[in-house]
């Protein structure tokens, strides 16, 4: 089990509680698992006084956790305003950060005034994105409630909004003051949204961790299963991968391209069969089949048939009519191109991942085809 907070000032230094200290300079910001019950003496503790506080957040959430979160708040001395938008990617958008502004210039905002993010990636994004830019930037903190958001998004300082031309498009790098993830409330995310989310840990295990790769194999029905025993260890760990490769390369220099492992193929797939059709966990799950069968193809040590059989529990045993030939256009035309250069995030080995440019169309159509039987 993890340690819960107390309001002491040196909560980096608790065991299980994470600090992200990106180079070459600049302030860290730890990640914290705790009770969402110590949100307010963790904003104290970090430096952010009383008074205005704003909320960010879904329908969804409001729903579950407003009301507790909002009471938490109050009774840290914080004057508690909420904003709670639809549920779902189409809240990244550029109007709805313009209607945040309203409401923060109305509500009185200053420098100082603490922004909170509750909700998963979505809300993380576009609230990071609106904490960024409003003044110049105020506090941000994250608390994020969906697997992906725990493991993914809350960490490494990405944030941002869609555009018509693209996803991600319009954004900044924005540190939080913490990120607090409280384990607990996964208990409540839908199944596709639990499996959305191993998909990334499962990313992670393979770019980085064998270790971690075989606790997931050996408890893959608890973990699919979301064995409440378990969580938060899987969570723990894989937040530490994030971690570790964000700590190294925040601006994605080189190290963090291989969080892009999956990705190519899958932003192939969700952009062919349709954004929304296929989930993006889905996709980039497609995409790691891919990638992984054109290891194995290359010769490298990747053990397929059993990493394959576990990818297969997270996409959906239907698939869209996809192309194999739109595919392979749509992954040239991907933004993570670099020049002319395909960069493709293939592995090692189990816990290794490699950057290749020389991937040729014959390969990348093989691999696609093994991805969609
Ligand atoms: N910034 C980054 O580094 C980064 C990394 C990965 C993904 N992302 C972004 O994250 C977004 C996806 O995030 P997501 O997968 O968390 O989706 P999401 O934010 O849309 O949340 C998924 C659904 O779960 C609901 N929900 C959230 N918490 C819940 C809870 N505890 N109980 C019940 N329901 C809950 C939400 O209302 C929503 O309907 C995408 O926009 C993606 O681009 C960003
Ligand atoms: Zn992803």
């Amino acid at each position: 089990m993890f340690p819960r907070l107390s309001a002491n000032p040196m909560l980096e230094e608790r065991t299980g509680d994470k600090v992200v200290v990106p180079p070459p300079t600049g302030r860290p910001y730890p990640v914290i698992t705790a009770s969402r019950s110590q949100l307010a003496q963790t904003m104290h503790a970090h430096g952010l006084a009383g008074g205005r506080c704003f909320v960010v957040t879904d329908d969804n959430v409001a729903e579950l956790y407003g009301a507790e979160i909002e009471t938490s708040l109050t009774d840290g001395d914080f004057e508690v305003s909420m904003q709670i938008v639809q549920p779902g990617e189409a809240a990244k958008d550029l109007e709805i950060v313009s209607d945040l502004y309203r409401w923060a210039f109305a509500e009185g905002v200053d420098r100082s005034t603490p922004v909170v993010a509750l909700g998963g990636g979505v809300i993380g994004d576009l609230t990071g994105f609106f904490a960024a830019t409003v003044l110049r930037g105020v506090p941000l903190v994250h608390v994020p409630t969906t697997l992906v958001a725990q493991v993914d998004s809350s960490i490494g300082g990405k944030t941002g909004v869609n555009h018509v031309s693209g996803k991600n498009l319009i954004g900044s790098f924005y540190r939080p003051t913490f990120t607090l993830a409280d384990t607990e409330m996964l208990g409540t995310l839908p199944d596709v949204e639990w499996r959305n989310g191993l998909s990334e840990v499962l990313k992670h295990a393979l770019i980085r961790d064998a270790v971690f790769y075989e606790w997931l194999r050996s408890n893959w029905s608890d973990v699919t299963s979301r064995s409440s025993a378990l969580v938060p260890e899987l969570v723990s760990r894989a937040m530490s991968i994030k971690i570790d490769v964000v700590a190294q390369d925040e601006f994605e220099g080189g190290l963090r391209r291989i969080l892009n492992f999956g990705h190519t193929f899958g932003h192939a797939i969700e952009r062919i069969a349709g954004f929304g059709t296929i989930g993006h966990g889905a996709a980039v799950a497609l995409g790691m089949r891919a990638a992984c069968w054109l290891s194995a193809d290359r010769g490298r040590s990747v053990p397929l048939t059993e990493v394959d059989a576990m990818l297969r529990d997270l996409t959906p045993s239907r698939l869209p009519r996809m192309p194999v030939d739109w595919l392979l256009q749509s992954m040239r035309r991907d933004k993570k191109r670099i020049g002319d250069t395909l960069h493709l995030i293939l592995l090692e080995s189990v816990g290794r991942a490699e950057i290749v440019t020389d991937a040729t169309d014959s390969e990348l159509r093989a691999a696609l085809d093994f991805a969609l039987s």
